[in-house]
């Protein structure tokens, strides 16, 4: 009993993406992989749910059943491509949709309804990752660098991982062993929203029209005055922070600027926060810069945030680790399965700030 799935649905609110993985002999094979997109009145619900609204316990109820329901099918997808069956799978990690995120309150919220989910599709179900963190008086995020130490850590070489999705976040691993990382901002979120209002589209396809852009002059500045930036780690952050009127703020006194030049500023405020929080964090000298996350298939981005670096440091993707960029994240998540099975911490309390190690997750039984 060596399978997990893993199922990652982040804050771009762009679907689910899963994988099923055979974690036999400490060993990580993927067998199969999926992303299905959130049905368009999901996605609008769970958008709606991100902020204080009419009548809003009863509609995450139902908007939770009805991610079940796209889990589920995710997990069946998963089994069908990877030729197994759901008793031949150990159990499910599955992050469900964060519509808060305030640890300085106590709390996270993922919506989701594992129990519906572990009756849908007969495997256990692991959720709820975050919470047991931010009990222990972590931020419950990032959860990832536990699992990126465990995947593309080597002695000697101090390698970073970028994730770029909704949210941007950084996991350093040192030559030494260390692990240090934190969320660094905004990743996909301001540019998705700009387009989308712009240009009706969900993305900025491999950056092309922030690169028909030029920096807005003043703007950048305005935007990283954000106290975010300049917070110590621990630190997390999501769409309670980095939202429309947010942005919408920083932009007064802007609006005469062309839309692909503020396309093309937040873009470099993503690459330039990723590339600032990256030197701080490593300081000195870095092996290599891996990209995960949709944002590793955004060319202008990439091109950015390696111009902020400079020439001696390598930005490439996590391809070039022997994983697809978009399979990382859903790893995690199966590989936060496996260690709750193993009744093994799946926290890093130097990168949480956490009390110490803690079991994440709550089981749902098959
Ligand atoms: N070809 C592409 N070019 C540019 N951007 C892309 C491309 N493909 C995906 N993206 C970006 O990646 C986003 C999705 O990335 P991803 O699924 O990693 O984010 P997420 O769901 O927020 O995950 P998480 O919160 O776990 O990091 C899309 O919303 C889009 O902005
Ligand atoms: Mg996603």
């Amino acid at each position: 009993m060596s399978l997990f799935i893993g199922m990652m649905s982040g804050t771009s609110l762009d679907g689910v993406d899963g994988v099923l993985v055979d974690f036999w002999a400490g060993a990580t094979r993927t067998m199969s992989s999926a992303h299905l997109p959130f049905p368009a009145a999901l996605r609008a619900e769970l958008m709606a749910l991100q902020a204080a609204s009419e009548n809003e316990l009863e509609r995450e109820g139902l908007a939770a059943n009805e991610l079940a329901k796209v889990y589920a099918e995710c997990v069946r997808l998963l089994l069908e491509k990877g030729g197994m069956k759901a008793a031949d799978v150990r159990a499910a990690g599955v992050h469900g949709q964060t519509i808060r995120h305030r640890p300085e309150l106590g709390f996270t919220r993922q919506t989701n309804n594992p129990a519906l989910l572990a009756e849908l599709c007969g495997i256990d179900i692991i959720a709820d990752f975050r919470s047991r963190d931010i009990a222990a008086g972590g931020q419950g995020a990032p959860l990832v660098p536990a699992f990126h130490q465990d995947m593309f850590g080597e002695k000697g070489k101090t390698r970073v991982l970028a994730n770029v999705g909704g949210i941007g976040n950084i996991t350093v691993l040192g030559a030494d062993g260390g692990v240090s990382g934190f969320d660094t901002g905004p990743g996909n979120v301001l540019m998705d929203l700009w387009i989308g209002r712009h240009k009706g589209q969900d993305y900025d396809a491999d950056g092309a029209w922030a690169a028909s852009g030029k920096e807005v002059p003043g703007l950048m500045q305005v935007l990283l005055s954000e106290p975010y930036f300049a917070q110590p780690a621990p630190k997390s952050t999501g769409r309670d922070l980095f939202h429309a009127t947010w942005l919408d703020k920083q932009l007064k006194g802007f609006e005469s600027a062309a839309p692909e030049d503020v396309m093309h500023t937040l873009t470099r405020l993503t690459a330039l926060t990723l590339a600032d929080a990256i030197k701080a964090a490593s300081s000195g000298r870095v092996d290599g810069v891996y990209l995960c996350g949709g944002g590793a298939y955004n060319g202008t981005l990439k091109g950015m945030l390696s111009a902020e670096l400079g020439d001696t440091v390598k930005v490439k993707s996590t391809e070039a680790l022997g994983v697809p960029p978009n399979h990382v994240e859903a790893m995690a998540f199966a590989w936060l399965a496996h260690r709750f099975d193993e009744r093994r911490a799946g926290n890093l309390p130097a990168v949480t700030g956490a009390r110490g190690d803690r079991i994440l997750g709550a089981l749902y039984p098959r």
